[in-house]
């Protein structure tokens, strides 16, 4: 196989630094792309997309949120939120916006871009202070902010293999013997 290939995968870092430069409209609208042609349970494509570079909004955040300082240099944000009325059965929104998330950052990635995950589901009073601040429906959940900006720092790819995670045809056998 060309590990190649899968640089874009192995090389993605939350990026929390990022430079002056704003993103465009049209490269956010390139990342949701990437982010709405994610798997979804039974295709129902549960989510939504908050987009957000007001800068007085991102000071609230900032406020309620305890680990989104990135936000200070980020160009925008981008709160992906999933709709339990959408949704194929209770509890897949959840699922299906991890996967949409992850397809947001990847395509960050791919673009040259740095993009950090910060999380708001299962957090209950994060999830309430987002619904109040971005008036959304009560069906509609805040799952998790991505920030999103030219990034001002790089990281080492680090070493995430670990073989002993792996287990062959049930939990009794490693897959790789030592
Ligand atoms: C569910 C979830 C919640 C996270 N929340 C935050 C967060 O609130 N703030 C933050 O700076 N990073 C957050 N991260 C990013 C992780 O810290 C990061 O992915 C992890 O340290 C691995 O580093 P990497 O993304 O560079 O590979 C979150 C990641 C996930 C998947």
């Amino acid at each position: 196989m060309n590990m190649e290939k899968l640089d874009f995968i192995l090389d993605r870092r939350s990026i929390r630094r990022f430079t002056d430069q704003k993103i465009d409209s049209k490269q956010i609208l390139t990342m949701l792309t990437a982010a709405m042609y994610a798997p979804s349970a039974v295709n129902m494509q549960p989510w939504h997309f908050v987009i957000i570079d007001d800068p007085s909004l991102m000071e609230t955040i900032m406020e309620i949120h305890p680990y989104a300082r990135m936000l200070q240099t980020a160009s925008h944000a981008v709160v992906v939120c999933g709709d339990e009325q959408l949704q194929h059965d209770d509890g897949y929104w959840v699922v299906d916006c991890g996967a949409a998330t992850q397809n947001l950052l990847l395509a960050a990635q791919t673009m040259g871009l740095g993009a950090c995950w910060v999380g708001l589901h299962p957090r209950e009073e994060r999830k309430t202070a987002f619904s109040r601040l971005l008036h959304l429906p009560s069906h509609v959940k805040p799952f998790a902010l991505v920030a999103l900006g030219y990034p001002e720092e790089q990281k080492p790819r680090p070493d995430r293999f670990h073989g002993e995670k792996i287990r062959y045809n049930g939990w009794d056998l490693p897959y790789i013997q030592e």
